[in-house]
């Protein structure tokens, strides 16, 4: 028996399961194509610094989350918890700006975080994910959140969803939004929970995430970041507002949501199921307009998002339109010498696209026409004795349950007829 088990919270994905996957995984790369983005595929693992002033110090990721080691060259390198700070270091290593003002690109893959495993929750997921740098535009965060809506909702059709939208403010205003939640806070500081009283001075705005019921209690009361903004950040929140009512595009605004990452400025937002339980955020994202400075580029502003895709495939509608067309072609076959004429004919399809199938286990031709139907396939050739002897074989159409004779050496050319008729 097995003894060497695989590791809790990396599930893997099974044959049954990856249609559903490739289905999300084209459907998001066929939509990213059509506003405009183009792929990247970043290394599954970079130097640990990347992450650490990417996502910064205090972040549950990084402090808690990581799958760090080091290697025997003696460097410290971290399986990539998330896609933004390696699409901005890429983006600043390859000088991409220099070849486009503003970049858009889009990914699709595993990331990886330490967290505690349950539903929703693992510990290799993957994320599609859609960065655009350079460009600070309310009607970027316009088009951002229009891909996002449309592959949920439109491409997807995820029931029920929520957009939630925030603005938490920039370089400008985010110290007096700090100020103002240090000072209430501390106001309140015995009655927050022990994480709490150590985000106080660190990072305030992550109390008005916290979950537990007494912190959850003092935040109903707290300062909202919103009602703080400067007047750029509160023109450019009210802009984006505007672009999404234009482009029907429905949000609520919630003013406690601040996100897990240190590197958001201004528009934040996530994208909530209630169908999902505790792990009820599909996707979540926002501006970053001091990210690529922060990483050693000239100031730069970003925005993107990234979706959990186990968290989409377990919430997508039980789909009626399952493929249940017939696909293909079994060689049925009996006797050695059939077989061997049948291997030949089945090579020869696939060689032309066709799908091909043939027995491999020594199966009974009943075994073998049975495994014909579990297949789908729509057409079945019958090589047996007595067809070989005629130098014939038995085309079945396993839909129209008819079948005729066909000279052997007509076999592969009728049967590319019939699959080009029907566009294979
Ligand atoms: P995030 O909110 O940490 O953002 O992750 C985005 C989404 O990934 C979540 O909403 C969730 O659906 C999924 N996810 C996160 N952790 C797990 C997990 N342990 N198991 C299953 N799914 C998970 C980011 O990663 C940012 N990089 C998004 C972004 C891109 N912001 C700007 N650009």
């Amino acid at each position: 028996m097995l003894n060497v088990r695989g590791v809790r919270g990396a599930p893997d994905i099974l044959p049954r399961e990856t249609s559903s996957w490739r289905r999300v995984e084209e459907a998001a790369r066929g939509l990213c194509l059509r506003y405009g983005y183009h792929e990247i595929r970043t290394p599954i693992f970079e130097r640990t610094e990347l992450f650490v002033r990417g996502i910064g110090e205090g972040t549950d990721i990084v402090e808690k989350e990581m799958y760090t080691f080091t290697d025997q060259g003696q460097e410290n390198l971290t399986l990539r918890p998330e896609g933004t700070a390696p699409v901005v270091r890429a983006y600043l290593e390859h000088h991409m700006a220099a070849q486009l003002p503003l970049v858009k690109v889009y990914y699709v893959g595993p990331m990886f975080r330490r967290e505690r495993p349950q539903g929703g929750r693992y510990r290799q997921f993957h994320q599609l994910g859609v960065e655009a740098i350079g460009s600070g535009q309310p009607a970027l965060d316009a088009e951002v959140l229009a891909l996002l809506s449309g592959f949920l909702q439109e491409e997807l059709r995820v029931p029920d969803l929520e957009l939630r939208l925030n603005s938490i403010g920039d370089a400008v205003c985010r110290p007096r939004i700090k100020d103002r939640l240090l000072a209430y806070f501390s106001g309140h500081a015995s009655r927050l929970c022990r994480d709490c009283q150590e985000r106080l001075h660190r990072n305030p705005l992550r109390i008005l995430d916290c979950k537990q019921d007494g912190c959850q209690r003092v935040v109903a009361e707290a300062p909202k970041p919103i009602e703080s903004l400067c007047e750029a950040c509160a023109a450019h929140f009210s802009e984006v507002r505007g672009l999404l009512d234009l482009l029907n595009i429905a949000y609520t605004i919630d003013d406690r949501l601040v996100r897990g990452l240190d590197y958001y400025t201004r528009t934040t937002f996530e994208v909530i199921s209630p169908h999902l339980g505790a792990q009820n955020a599909l996707a979540g994202g926002g501006r970053y307009d001091g990210l690529i400075e922060a990483m050693g580029g000239p100031p730069t502003p970003g925005i993107g998002f990234a979706v959990g895709l186990e968290r989409v495939i377990a919430s997508l509608p039980v789909s009626a339109e399952e493929d249940t067309a017939l696909h293909g072609v079994y060689i049925a076959t009996m006797g050695d010498e059939a077989h061997v004429t049948g291997m030949r004919l089945l090579q020869e399809l696939r060689r032309q696209g066709v799908r091909g199938l043939i027995d491999l286990e020594a199966r009974s031709l009943k075994g073998q026409l049975r495994q014909a139907n579990k297949d789908r396939v729509r057409y079945c050739v019958i090589i047996g004795e007595e067809e070989l002897a005629r130098g014939q074989a038995t085309l079945r159409d396993m839909e129209k349950a008819e079948q005729q004779a066909v000279p052997l050496d007509h076999v592969v050319a009728r049967l590319l007829e019939l699959e080009g008729s029907r566009g294979r």
